[in-house]
């Protein structure tokens, strides 16, 4: 059994639906204000202790470099934490594929430049309670010296819960060993825990490389976080030159994800939406992708299939268990709207932020990014990439196998651009303490 006392429970509680909330990005101006923050934050920090069972709301902390640097963390310390998360999200474009586009000089200018230090994430199942949560939270840092809000970004209250390109999302959560609960059907074999949280043997059966000192390092995680700006219009327009009839576009816009926009699986519901199928998480992850193995329910490229490709024979042998994220991902800004078919829609402020959360993050994200977003060799579909995530260049292609003849959907574009993240420590709940304490 995890130390569920000690772990954040944002690691390891689901998004609830619907769901509001915000994502508060801070400046340490000096370590004394700093560490007093986390000293008055800190008995509002929630643990995992009965993660399962549903809560009002709750709020989580997490510390970037430059902000354990701020607070004052021993040089040692520092040291001992992995490159990618000292050098921080934009130093690693290259790695991630955040180039063009995604380009970190094309991000908002609150992030990629060290700016953020710590961020707080605050999730609630009611507007009214993410007021109180978020009012207990301001108390703690409104006027505090030595601390200076950056940025406040809301998300959630969307109608019928979908993501910003219409979708239910949410859906599958990789199971955790220890964490006290059942897999849900087709959720797959629970993952060592070592490959989510610091402190216990991963997948290779010995834990990975840790923080020091261990109070700092033990039931922590690393958080990636990713803010995309969804270009509503060119999604459309890509659906309608693509699609003559509602109906046509439906499945398409099913084929690009892998699920229809209820959450019903193409594999389970491979002709017609089945929004009951969708809404049962009993039923709407139990899938693999035997009965699937060309592709002509969902196809290889398809989102899901990329993110996680479960039993689908792959070009290189890949443990897909070691290459999972726990994911929580936020919508923000107006709703879907699948009327929006201008370029002015693709300005239109909304889309998605993710908190993607693994003991690795880092080494995870990228090679998400280089080999299943960015590619399509590893499962058959060329030089093809993610259609959901993946920066396109001009010409991109989706493809469809079907019978008698694959189609090829043509004029795919950049969907999602990024528009900023950053790597973030989310200590256990002794670190925390432990960061406040530091100096004294
Ligand atoms: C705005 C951007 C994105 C949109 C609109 C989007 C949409 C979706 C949707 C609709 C699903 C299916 C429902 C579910 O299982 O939750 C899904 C699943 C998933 N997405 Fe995304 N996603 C986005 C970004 C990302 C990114 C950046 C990653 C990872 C780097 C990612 C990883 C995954 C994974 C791992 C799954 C679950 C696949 C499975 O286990 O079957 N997504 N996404």
């Amino acid at each position: 059994m995890l130390d569920l006392h000690e772990i954040q429970s944002t690691v390891l509680r689901l998004r609830p639906a619907p769901y509001v909330g915000s994502h508060v990005a801070l400046r340490v101006d000096n370590p004394q204000g700093g560490r007093e923050l986390l000293r008055r934050l800190a008995p509002h920090v929630d643990s995992a202790t009965n993660w399962w069972k549903p809560a009002n709301a709750w709020l989580s902390v997490a510390i970037s470099y430059a902000g354990l640097e701020a607070l004052g963390v021993p040089q040692a310390s520092l040291d001992s934490f992995p490159e990618a998360f000292r050098v921080g999200m934009a130093a690693r474009a290259r790695e991630l594929r955040d180039e063009g586009v995604n380009d970190p000089k094309n991000w908002e200018k609150l992030f990629g430049g060290g700016r953020i230090h710590i961020g707080l994430n605050a999730f609630s199942d009611s507007e009214e309670k993410w007021r109180r949560v978020m009012t207990m939270a301001r108390a703690q840092y409104d006027g505090l010296s030595g601390v200076t809000v950056l940025d406040v970004q809301n998300f959630g209250l969307q109608p019928g819960d979908r993501n910003s390109l219409g979708y239910k999302d949410g859906i599958d959560q990789p199971a955790i060993e220890g964490s006290g609960v059942d897999p849900l059907p087709g959720q797959g074999r629970p993952i060592k825990a070592g490959e989510f949280i610091l402190g216990y043997p991963g997948e290779a059966g010995v834990p990975l490389p840790m923080p020091q000192p261990e109070v700092l390092g033990r039931n922590g995680t690393y958080v990636g976080f990713r803010k995309y700006q969804s270009r509503v219009g060119a999604f459309n327009r890509f659906l309608h030159a693509n699609g003559k009839t509602e109906a046509e576009r439906e499945l398409l816009a099913a084929k690009l994800v892998g699920r229809w926009r209820s959450g019903a699986p193409l594999t389970l519901a491979p002709e017609a939406d089945d929004p009951a199928l969708g809404a049962d998480p009993h039923r709407n992850n139990d899938f693999n992708y035997a009965s699937d193995a060309q592709g002509r329910k969902a196809p290889f490229g398809c989102h899901i299939r990329r993110m996680n490709p479960r039993d689908t024979e792959l070009t290189r042998l890949t443990d897909v268990n070691i290459h999972r994220l726990i994911r929580r991902g936020t919508t923000y800004g107006l709703p879907y709207d699948p009327n929006a078919l201008s370029e002015a829609d693709d300005e239109v402020e909304r889309g998605a932020m993710f908190l993607f959360i693994s003991a690795k993050a880092m080494a995870t994200m990228e090679f998400l990014q280089q080999e299943w977003i960015d590619d399509g060799n590893f499962i058959g579909v060329g030089d093809e990439r993610d259609p959901i995530i993946g920066r396109q260049d001009e010409g991109a292609t989706f493809t469809i196998p079907k019978a008698p003849v694959r189609r090829r959907c043509h004029g795919l574009e950049t969907f999602n651009v990024l528009r900023g993240g950053e790597y973030f420590f989310m200590p256990s709940l002794s670190a925390l303490r432990w960061l406040a304490n530091l100096g004294g």
